[in-house]
Formats: C-alpha cells, sequence, structure tokens
C-alpha cells in the first residue's frame, strides 16, 4: 500500500511510533525512525535510524538531512515523540509546563518546518501528528500536556490550509489511552478507573493506531483527509 514511498518517523523507538514505523514497513515504504533514545532500526525492518531531540531546531535539521541522505527524500512524516508527567496546574513548576510544551507541540512544527520544502517542490506528502483525545477534553493534573495536544490539532488544522492545494496533506490522530511505555508510570488507581471510563473498557494498543496511520499514508485511502483528527480511542470522546 505504501510501495515506493519513503516515512521518517519521529519518537519512532517506542510504543505508538514503533508501531507505525513496523506498519509502514510491512506496507513496503522505506522507513528512516528518529528518535532521542537509541533504536536499531532493524528490529522494526527500517532502513536506518537518526537521533533526534525534537525541541532543538538544529538536531531537526541534522535528522531530516540524515533521513533524506538514507532514504533519498520524506514523502511521509509522522510526529509521535512525546513526554507527558502529571501536575495540577496550581503547583505547576514552569519549567514543567515549557518541557512539555517545547516536545509535545514546538516540536511537531519544528519536524513539519523541516520536512516541507522538499514536499512542496515534489507537490506530494503525508504529515501525520500524534495529538491525543486529552487536547480535545482535557485531563486532571494534564493541563500542561492537554494544551501542547489541543496546539497539535490547531497546528494540523492551520497547516492543512496552507499546503494541501500543493499536494501535501496534514492530519492528526488523537488516540485514547495506549498500552505504551508512556502510560506505565501512571497508577494502577488511575487506569482502572480510566478503564471503567470507556465504553471498549479497555486500553488500546500500539499496534490498534498504526492502521490509522497507514490509511492517512495512502493513495487513495487518505486522499480526502485534510486538517482532520481522527480517534482511535476506544470511545473516549465522541466529537
Ligand atoms: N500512550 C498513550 O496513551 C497515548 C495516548 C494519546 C496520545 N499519545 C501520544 O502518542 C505519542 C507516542 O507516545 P507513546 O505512548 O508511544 O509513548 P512512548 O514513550 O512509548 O514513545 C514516545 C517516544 O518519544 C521519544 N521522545 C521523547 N522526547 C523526545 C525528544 N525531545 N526528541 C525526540 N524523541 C523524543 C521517546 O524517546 C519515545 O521513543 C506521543 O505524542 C503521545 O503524547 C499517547
Amino acid at each position: 500500500m505504501l510501495q515506493g514511498r519513503t516515512a521518517l518517523v519521529v519518537g519512532g523507538a517506542s510504543g505508538i511510533g514503533r508501531a507505525i514505523a513496523a506498519a509502514y514497513v510491512g506496507c513496503g515504504a522505506a522507513v528512516v525512525v528518529a528518535d532521542r533514545a537509541a533504536v536499531d532500526p532493524a528490529e522494526v525492518g527500517a532502513v536506518g535510524a537518526v537521533r533526534v531531540d525534537v525541541t532543538d531546531e538544529g538536531s531537526v535539521r541534522e535528522a531530516v538531512a540524515g533521513a533524506v541522505e538514507m532514504v533519498g527524500r520524506v514523502d511521509i512524516l509522522v510526529n509521535s515523540a512525546g513526554i507527558l508527567t502529571e501536575s495540577p496546574l496550581v503547583k505547576m513548576e514552569l519549567a514543567t509546563w515549557a518541557e512539555t510544551l517545547a516536545v509535545d507541540l514546538t516540536g511537531v512544527f519544528l519536524c513539519c518546518r523541516e520536512v516541507l520544502p522538499g514536499m512542496l517542490e515534489r507537490g506530494w506528502g503525508r504529515i501525520i501528528n500524534i495529538a491525543s483525545q486529552l487536547g480535545i477534553k482535557g485531563g486532571h493534573g494534564l493541563a500542561h500536556y492537554a494544551a501542547a495536544k489541543a496546539g497539535v490539532i490547531g497546528l494540523t488544522k492551520s497547516l492543512a490550509l496552507e499546503v494541501s492545494a500543493r499536494g501535501v496533506l496534514v492530519n492528526a490522530i488523537a488516540p485514547g489511552p495506549i498500552d505504551t511505555p508512556m502510560v506505565e508510570g501512571i497508577t494502577e488507581e488511575w487506569k482502572t478507573a480510566k478503564r471503567a471510563e470507556l465504553p471498549l473498557g479497555r486500553f488500546g494498543r500500539p499496534e490498534e493506531v498504526a492502521p490509522t496511520a497507514v490509511l492517512l499514508a495512502s493513495d487513495p485511502g487518505g486522499n480526502l483527509y485534510v486538517g482532520q483528527t481522527l480517534g482511535p480511542n476506544s470511545g473516549d470522546v465522541m466529537p
């Protein structure tokens, strides 16, 4: 389904990004994984891996250049790098707020900006930003995270308006709770309460999110999605 396409999966060392990288490989794409953490590209069948800190402009520039060196160009960009911490707003340190915004929102901006010139030149590109359902409904102790993810949804819509007529389709995925290392640290008490809230009664698995990213990247499946936020979320939000 993605034969002949190249993809850069940022945040592809773990969780949802890793599952998307593996799914893209399975669909025939040449994939480069980018992450702050070390990753063996062979584990997901990727062509290569680059290290990146998405909060750092220079690091993002080098990572995209490294990916282009490996696979020739970036047709599909997935932004899945993210961090999650909890704190009531009244006690939240500015540094905690700023770090979350830097990784979860500014990182998306920097990665999009870096791949766009090539996509626009070629007249084809797909950008898939991993937001969160918390960006739609908010979350206790998660004002920083929810604000960043709401920002990703707004960025996605705005960029989609700017570039879709030139062949670059930009969309977001807002998963519900997914069993990945990101949620491992959350208390069992919270997880049990959260499961009880979900119509499906369970968290999702990364492999259950990846097919949505395949759809958005594919032709013709993704051709009519522009600035949308798709919700593989166990029914947590029904916008
Ligand atoms: N797990 C969930 O319940 C859930 C739900 C909704 C949305 N999300 C979003 O999905 C995305 C993936 O999360 P996940 O659950 O797979 O978590 P994860 O922790 O398994 O993966 C996140 C990846 O981002 C990388 N990363 C973190 N900071 C980085 C930085 N500064 N530069 C480069 N890479 C960095 C990490 O090294 C890691 O590989 C995130 O954006 C997250 O907010 C997750």
